[in-house]
């Protein structure tokens, strides 16, 4: 079984988004379970509108759901403290701190990859990346590689159609819209990069 915690100091830094689609990713490979740590169940919510791939339970459920499942995704609260995060991190074989490309999202990702220490894998994300021709995703990349932390090659796009999706309750990959296929395409080029890192 692998387990995969996306978390973070900050709210609104698409957690949530990033652990229901890295949840579809890995339900095309194997039984999938999306805990919704996130005290907004918003995972929950979404399912609960339309349908997901793989099942959605609460963090007090979990340990029954988790029987015979190969992939557990694990969505946090918005504001776990230090004591949370390092439980969090502690058995999880890939950590995940999404931020969006800009200084106030950047100083909480930064606290939180100080206060998960040396031992913890994690990869940063960045997530809510403003089109082309602006280069704010690719610039806090670079700036992140410099400081040598860990960053994912893949970026995920700003797209309307999060919202879109949320409201069906479909993971964006249902939607199956022209442009919203290149939004499916970045998450799954997050997971397949995941599976690299795993190999
Ligand atoms: N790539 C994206 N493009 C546009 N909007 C996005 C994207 N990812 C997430 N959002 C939107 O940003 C908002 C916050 O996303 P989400 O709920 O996933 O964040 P979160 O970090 O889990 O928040 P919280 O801390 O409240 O749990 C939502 O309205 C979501 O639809
Ligand atoms: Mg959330």
């Amino acid at each position: 079984m692998k387990i995969i915690t996306v978390t973070g100091y900050k709210g609104g830094i698409a957690k949530s988004t990033t652990a229901i689609h890295l949840a579809t990713f890995f339900s095309e490979f194997g039984q999938t379970l999306l805990v919704d740590g996130d005290l907004n169940r918003t995972s929950l919510a979404w399912a609960e509108r339309g349908q997901f791939p793989f099942e959605v339970v609460n963090q007090h459920k979990a340990m029954k759901a988790i029987s015979g499942k190969e992939y557990v995704i694990i969505d946090t609260p918005a504001r776990p403290d230090s004591d949370e995060l390092a439980e969090l991190a502690d058995g999880c074989d890939l950590l995940i701190l999404p931020t969006t490309p800009d200084v106030v999202s950047l100083q909480p990702m930064m606290q939180t990859a100080r206060d998960l220490g040396d031992d913890v894998f994690y990869r940063v994300l960045i997530t809510i990346v403003p089109p082309y021709p602006n280069k704010e995703g690719q610039m806090m990349k670079q700036e992140l590689q410099k400081a040598n932390l860990p960053v994912f090659n893949t970026l995920i796009r700003r797209t309307t159609g999060y919202q879109q999706a949320a409201m069906k309750g479909v993971p964006i990959r249902d939607l199956k819209t022209g442009d919203l296929r290149k939004a499916w395409q970045d998450y799954k080029n997050l997971g397949k990069e995941i599976q690299e890192l795993w190999q």
